[in-house]
């Protein structure tokens, strides 16, 4: 079969690998991809937003089956666009991908299907949300309504921060529109963990948990990034809390999208915090973590490409889905700076330490071929060419040796301005 992967991060990366491996792939494309995913597909420079190019070129290949995989193609429809045309997709239509598209509508779904979330306002003004503000106590948690790059939450600790965060999205437009509509819900405490399920609109499969760690800094501090790094599984993801979210979240959830008329096929990805009254939904996403697929997927015992079509075709009661019994860690080396500002262009050096190092896994995020400084021959370097550059994974058997597995194997790859999180998996020595 002719497959094909909208997309060009760690995450799209990780699915590539996992596709590349599959009797069933032929031959990958992946558009835009990236200098990893070029090792496993043939990389064409299409943007993941270009539905026209991107379907025109799926028909002059003849492709099978595309998996679409970030977020804003799918809430723009791009899948929408190759459905249309008859072409077997993976991930859900722009009606489905909603549900992480606009917070809003998430939370009226969950109130609507008593899928338990934190209590939450929406608002379309500025007065209003603060005169609500005004009669809550800190913290306040404001969430700008539309996709913003993982950065449209704030948690405030004072009602001044509050009313400066409801100026910078609803009048500022700091996240553009997403910020015509702002939630502002309770404030949860608990841990957090993230479950991503395989769901073709009837039957839903949840994965193994993962965990990703959001700062830029060790011991959770500074600015919010796309991820810093994952592990998987997360110990505090017990029988227990699964038994409760299996219950009362995972379908639930795909019953009231098909309740609503809009069946979800794809990944749902459910941001949970186990609180202590019980497993919150903290936020739905439509697609693959990033970095939690860098984690997750190299641990699925499956075809993933059988589990992708059986999502489309409507048979995933058919699968039943498997994963190794050990852990992964997945630290993500960055560039200096990110997620505000930082250079580019920097040779990265060791990549060829992980062929064939079995347990051991380069996924990149943000990486680009460019022609060597000194001319000397043809053969092209690879550069960094973004803020999240690429992610280490390893395998161990345990999260403790699978997390001194991954830091062991960050030593072996060096670049101008590299910078890692230390801590990534800390937590599981307090289970
Ligand atoms: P979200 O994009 O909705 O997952 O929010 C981003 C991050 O903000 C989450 O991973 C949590 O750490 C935090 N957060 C979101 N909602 C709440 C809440 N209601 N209470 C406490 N923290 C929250
Ligand atoms: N790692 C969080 C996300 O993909 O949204």
């Amino acid at each position: 079969m002719k497959i094909m992967i909208v997309g060009g991060g760690g995450r799209e990366h990780a699915i590539a690998w996992a596709v590349a491996k599959s009797p069933k792939c032929d031959k990958l494309y992946a558009a835009p991809g990236n200098a990893g995913i070029a090792e496993l597909a043939e990389c064409v420079d299409i943007s993941v937003m270009d539905a026209p190019a991107l379907v025109a070129f799926a028909k002059e290949k003849e492709v099978d089956f595309v998996i679409v995989a970030p977020d804003d193609p799918l809430a723009a429809g791009v899948a929408d666009a190759f459905l249309d045309e008859g072409i077997k997709t993976f991930g859900p239509r722009k009606n489905a991908a909603i549900i992480e598209a606009s917070k809003a509508f998430s939370k009226d779904l969950m109130k609507k299907y008593d899928i338990p979330s934190a209590a939450y306002e929406t608002f379309e003004d500025a007065d209003a949300a603060i005169a609500y503000l005004e009669t809550q106590e800190a913290p306040y948690v404001l969430k700008a309504d539309g996709l913003a790059l993982g950065k449209g939450v704030l948690i405030c600790q004072t009602l001044d921060e509050a009313k400066a965060g409801i100026q910078e999205i609803m009048v500022d437009k700091k996240f553009g529109d997403a910020g015509n509509k702002v939630v502002i819900e309770e404030f949860m405490t608990g841990r957090e963990v993230s479950v991503l399920c395989f769901s073709d609109g009837k039957t839903i499969l949840p994965m193994t948990s993962a965990q990703d760690h959001k700062r830029a800094g060790d011991g959770d501090t500074g600015l919010n990034t796309g991820g810093m790094g994952t592990f998987s599984p997360s110990p505090f993801y017990t029988d227990e809390v699964a038994k409760f979210c299996e219950e009362n979240v995972y379908q639930r959830t795909i019953d009231a999208m098909a309740s609503e008329g809009r069946p979800f096929k794809g990944v749902l990805f459910c941001g949970l915090m186990l609180t202590p009254k019980g497993p919150r939904v903290l936020e739905f996403n439509a697609r693959f973590g990033d970095p939690e697929a860098q984690v997750v997927i190299p641990r699925l015992k499956n075809d993933i490409v059988e589990v992708m079509e059986a999502c489309a075709d409507g048979t995933l009661d058919q699968i039943s889905l498997e994963f190794e019994d050990n852990a992964a860690v997945c630290v993500m080396l960055a560039s200096d700076g990110y997620p505000v500002s930082y250079k580019k262009g920097f040779e990265i050096k060791g990549l060829e330490n992980f062929k064939d190092k079995e347990g051991y896994y380069v996924f990149h995020s943000g990486t680009k071929f460019a022609d060597k400084e000194d001319g000397s021959d043809d053969s092209k370097v690879v550069v960094t060419n973004g803020g999240r550059v690429l992610g280490v994974t390893a395998l161990g058997n345990t999260l403790v040796e699978a997390r001194a597995n991954a830091y062991e194997a960050t030593k072996l790859i060096d670049f101008d301005n590299k910078y890692m999180r230390n801590d990534i998996g800390k937590a599981i020595d307090e289970k």
